[in-house]
């Protein structure tokens, strides 16, 4: 007999970390998915939005995922085996995956978590370069190991027995809470000058490695300029150190730009880490870097027992495959640019929407007490996401201070879909101004 949504809370809450935090005052027990849809115990149907936390790409359940691992299955496949032996759906999906990697880019590793991928770079930074020292930025995050909690740029997540791996963290490049007070017309990338600054005062003058999003995604959707990149690239390199792309929400085409977003920045990264939307919701990570970085490392065994398990390299190569053939980068940017325009349209009518940003359906927006003073909105923010979730829309949230929504649905919902959740968010905005 499955467990009731009363049994599973109580259990949770007393046997589980005490750190497991819940969306929803009453948390939601999801336990079926179709295409963009997710189901409750009750059967109540929500326009996922979210997608766990940004990790499904081609859609719940896609139907030719099903059909390869319900083949694999019938065919005995086998379920289990390491890199220690030779098996066709790793090498598979690495084929595919470098093809969209950039430029000098052609090692590949799969990890099972954006964690562990990061940890992994972190490795082979270290060791290529001989330093030690990790730039990150303010208002990131990289993971929940040792060496990614060390990089965090977010004051919840760091404990005081906070893992010390030699980290400095450089200012943010976030344009609408620009640390430095510079508007768009008065910006000169402060930010990335930031970075060089930074390793002047913070460092012995040599870094093995800068590590930053193409697009904060924790952060909340924090989205820095192309300019932003192209000289911290610069920067990084002058001082010894290898460039990290983390890509573990970008990634699996969701910028709608290319299938990696660092590939359209231009970004001359050394390495690049995906997880999360590479595998659909199977528990897939990769770190991709240059031959050079990865033969600093021969001679040691570096090894991760279910990194490379067949099952999920097979679901993250045939994800890959749906998102080009059903043209699903396409549809992010065109659904992207719609929800942005529709959310900035919302603007009008509701003052507590500060900005609205993001990059194809990793879009979000900021919601503000008042605009001038852009005061954060925190608990309106969990307001409205409740609401939403009352009329069928999940959404989720992020900033430093969870006063972001951030909407990152499957990559293939339309407009219909996209108009609903805009007549949601309306709807909901419009009965929070009658409850003040
Ligand atoms: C940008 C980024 N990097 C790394 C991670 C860590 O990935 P995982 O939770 O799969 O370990 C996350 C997770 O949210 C992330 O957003």
């Amino acid at each position: 007999m499955a467990m009731t949504t009363d049994e599973i809370l109580a259990f949770r809450k007393k046997h589980f970390l005490a750190t497991s935090v819940f969306y929803y005052k009453n948390p939601l027990h999801l336990v079926k998915a179709r295409g963009e849809y997710v189901y409750d115990l009750e059967g109540r149907e929500y326009l996922d939005c979210i997608g766990g936390i940004v990790c499904i790409s081609a859609g719940h359940n896609h139907p030719k995922i099903k059909e390869q691992i319900l083949k694999m299955l019938k065919e005995d496949e086998i379920q289990h085996t390491s890199l220690l032996y030779l098996n066709s759906h790793p090498v598979e999906l690495a084929k595919e995956l470098l093809k969209e990697a950039p430029e000098g880019v052609d090692r590949v590793f799969f990890t099972n978590s954006g964690s562990e991928a990061n940890e992994l770079a972190f490795l082979a930074a270290r060791q290529a370069t001989g330093e030690t020292i990790v730039i990150n930025l303010r208002h990131s995050y990289h993971g929940g190991t040792s060496a990614t909690l060390a990089q965090c740029g977010h004051g919840t997540w760091k404990f005081r027995a906070q893992p010390s791996a030699l980290n400095v963290s450089a200012m943010e490049p976030y344009c609408y809470r620009c640390p430095f007070g510079k508007k768009p017309d008065s910006c000169s990338l402060e930010c990335a000058k930031n970075v060089e600054t930074t390793i002047q005062t913070s460092t012995h003058g040599k870094i093995a490695a800068f590590i930053a999003e193409p697009v904060m995604g924790v952060g909340g959707f924090i989205a820095p300029p192309k300019e932003y990149f192209e000289e911290v690239v610069q920067i990084v390199h002058r001082y010894g150190g290898k460039y990290i792309s983390d890509e573990v929400q970008t990634g699996a085409g969701r910028t709608g730009e290319s299938f990696l977003f660092t590939k359209a920045l231009g970004i001359k990264a050394d390495m690049v880490t995906m997880a999360k939307g590479l595998g659909n919701g199977a528990a897939i990570g990769a770190t991709l870097m240059k031959t050079e970085s990865s033969d600093s490392m021969a001679g040691k065994l570096f090894f991760n027992t279910f990194g490379s398990d067949p099952y999920q390299t097979m679901q993250a190569k045939v994800t890959l495959e749906v998102i080009r053939e059903e043209k699903l980068m396409e549809n992010a940017k065109a659904m992207g640019t719609y929800l942005q325009e529709g959310i900035k349209n919302l603007m009008k009518n509701h003052s507590l929407i500060g900005e609205v940003r993001g990059r194809g359906l990793l879009m979000g927006f900021e919601l503000v007490k008042d605009r001038e003073s852009k005061e954060y909105a925190i608990a309106e923010t969990v307001n409205l996401m409740e609401k939403c979730r009352e009329k069928g829309v999940l959404v989720g949230k992020g900033g430093l201070f969870g006063n972001v929504i951030r909407i990152a649905p499957p990559l293939s919902i339309n407009q219909k879909q996209c108009d609903r959740v805009l007549k949601v968010i309306d709807e909901c905005l419009t009965e929070m101004k009658k409850e003040v």
